[in-house]
């Protein structure tokens, strides 16, 4: 009855969330630092933005918008990449999806068919794997180098370049390992997708999330290799259930035209995003708000003790992350013997002490031996969990 294509469907991070379900029946608490929704925590989406929602249902703008997109949205949006990036996008080449999961379901689907490939990187955010999958294609990771911080490994990148190969995600700040890429590594990146006459994917979703050094978009250190950017309002606005994202192109030379008329069609066919989170999306925008300087120093705080900790822990190690809301520690499995691998700790450490964390090998290869936190929960709330996780271990 169910196709090969959905049997295939694998995300570690709900499935996980369904061990948890069960073991809360016992009666068990369950610190959940498996799902990157920071509205399910001590950070709100700011009143005026639900406001701003309700009004627009109020003012009855409940019917489907433009496929594209709602005009002055991706006006404001092409304002707020030349203040954040300096970058010239026309509010044409915005388009408005729900979420930064459709726009990379929309790419996805443009591009990969028969075994073509798309360089990932790697540990990797699921819904690349699973989407390039989906569609026939190959997804390719190449290193982040652990060892080096989790900075890209360029000759594993280059190496793994192919005649297949269509484009090369990056993910800066990092899902899952928290670390933004080097600037110079983004340079090395553009070029070497410049030679080879590929695009970047770039998903930024996690922009305005960082606690040591300033984000540098790619696309601003571009001058014609093609990049494609996908960012929403989930993270930084705080509004993970309205749905609502979006894609850029910064294409000088108008390489991706063809590209860009299939993912159109796309739009078109699943009629619109949703409309009042548009109209409100509109009014945000509008309005100086200082909530993402609030939530990146509470978040710096519980990164500073979320990273203190974990290092105490004997048979924990992990690199310190300076961006988006994770972190990746690694499992020394050798030394602790008792488990055969992450998946088996992940969820032993679940059934024992209710901390649902996701096992690395569900971001693929180069995610193995490790686990995910969110460093969301309050700092007594990640006291009680470190302290878990550490009496877990002995
Ligand atoms: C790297 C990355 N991209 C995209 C998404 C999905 O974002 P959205 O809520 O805009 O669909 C997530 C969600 O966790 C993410 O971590």
């Amino acid at each position: 009855m169910l196709t090969k294509r959905v049997k295939g469907v694998e995300y570690a991070i709900r499935e996980i969330a369904a061990v948890a379900s069960e073991v809360a029946k016992t009666g068990k608490t369950i610190y959940n630092l498996n799902i990157g929704d920071p509205v399910q925590f001590d950070f709100k989406t700011p009143e005026f933005f639900s406001s701003a929602l309700a009004n627009a249902s109020k003012n009855g703008k409940n019917y489907y918008v433009d496929s594209l997109g709602v005009i002055e949205l991706r006006k404001e949006i092409s304002g707020l990449l030349k203040t954040r990036n300096n970058l010239n996008v026309n509010a044409e080449d915005i388009l408005i999806t729900s979420g930064v999961t459709e726009a990379i379901h929309f790419i996805i689907a443009s591009l990969i068919e028969d075994n073509k490939e798309l360089l990932i990187p790697g540990p990797s955010y699921p819904l690349y794997i699973n989407y390039t999958n989906f569609f026939d294609g190959k997804p390719v990771e190449y290193e982040l180098n652990e060892a080096e911080g989790w900075e890209p490994n360029i000759d594993d990148l280059r190496k793994k370049i192919t005649d297949k190969t269509q484009a090369i995600l990056i993910c800066s700040p990092n899902n899952p390992t928290g670390v933004l890429y080097n600037e110079k590594k983004v340079k090395e990146i553009i070029n070497l997708a410049g030679e080879h006459n590929l695009f970047i994917l770039s998903d930024e979703i996690y922009d305005q999330i960082t606690f040591d050094k300033p984000y540098v978009c790619p696309a601003s250190l571009s001058k014609d290799v093609p990049i494609i950017g996908l960012n929403g309002f989930s993270k930084t606005h705080l509004v993970t259930g309205w749905r609502l994202g979006y894609l850029y192109y910064h294409d000088p030379n108008n390489k991706l035209e063809e590209l860009k008329n299939g993912i159109k069609k796309l739009a078109r066919a699943r009629l619109s995003a949703s409309s009042i989170a548009q109209f409100a999306a509109i009014d945000i925008l509008k309005t100086p708000s200082d909530h993402t300087i609030q939530m990146v120093r509470k978040l710096r705080e519980r990164r500073d003790y979320s990273y203190k900790r974990i290092r105490q822990i004997e048979g924990l190690d992990c690199v310190k992350p300076n961006g988006a809301f994770y972190i990746f520690p690694r499992l020394d499995l050798e030394g602790l013997k008792k488990w055969k691998n992450d998946k088996d700790f992940a969820i032993e450490l679940l059934k024992e002490t209710g901390v649902c964390t996701v096992y690395g090998s569900g971001f693929g290869d180069y995610g193995k031996g490790h686990i995910r936190l969110t460093i969301l929960p309050n700092e007594q709330i990640l006291e009680k969990v470190y302290n878990e996780i550490e009496n877990f271990i002995k």
